[in-house]
């Protein structure tokens, strides 16, 4: 799951990037927290009022299908297919690109959201933070 605090947590999620026009926080590094729990790292959290931890998210995709203002993107398979060497598997290979999934939803438009809140609550490992502004 997201961290809830993670917005006023600034030691442990800097703003550590842009992408597709929102913040990213805490991508990029690995850090462990006192008692060896890591953090939301490597992919960061993307998004500030819409946030998506993308170590949480498993390409359910069912925050695009409730978002009433369709504001979620998929990013195909950011940084690697998954396979952990880097290689990347064409979607027309069904098979093992179904099997090694590791497309994350992008909160593109996060601007526009409404606040329904259905995506935090369909989404099944809590990889999303609303944050009304
Ligand atoms: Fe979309 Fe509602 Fe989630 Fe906002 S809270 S991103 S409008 S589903
Ligand atoms: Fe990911 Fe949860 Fe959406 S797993 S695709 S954030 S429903
Ligand atoms: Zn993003």
């Amino acid at each position: 799951p997201i961290d809830q605090n993670f917005l006023s947590d600034e030691e442990h999620y800097p703003v550590t990037g842009e992408h597709n026009g929102h913040k990213v926080r805490a991508g990029g590094v690995q850090r462990m927290d006192a008692e060896g729990k890591p953090y939301p790292t490597k992919n960061g959290i993307h998004g500030s009022i819409v946030a998506v931890d993308w170590e949480a998210c498993i390409a359910d995709g069912g925050c695009m299908d409730v978002c009433p203002v369709s504001l979620f993107e998929w990013a195909l398979n950011p940084g690697n297919s998954g396979t952990g060497n880097d290689k990347k598997i064409s979607p027309d290979d069904k098979e093992n690109y179904d099997k090694y999934r590791t497309d994350k939803c992008d909160p593109v438009r996060e601007n526009e959201c409404i606040f329904c809140m259905a995506c935090e609550s369909v989404c099944p490992t809590l990889a999303i933070k609303i944050n009304p502004s």
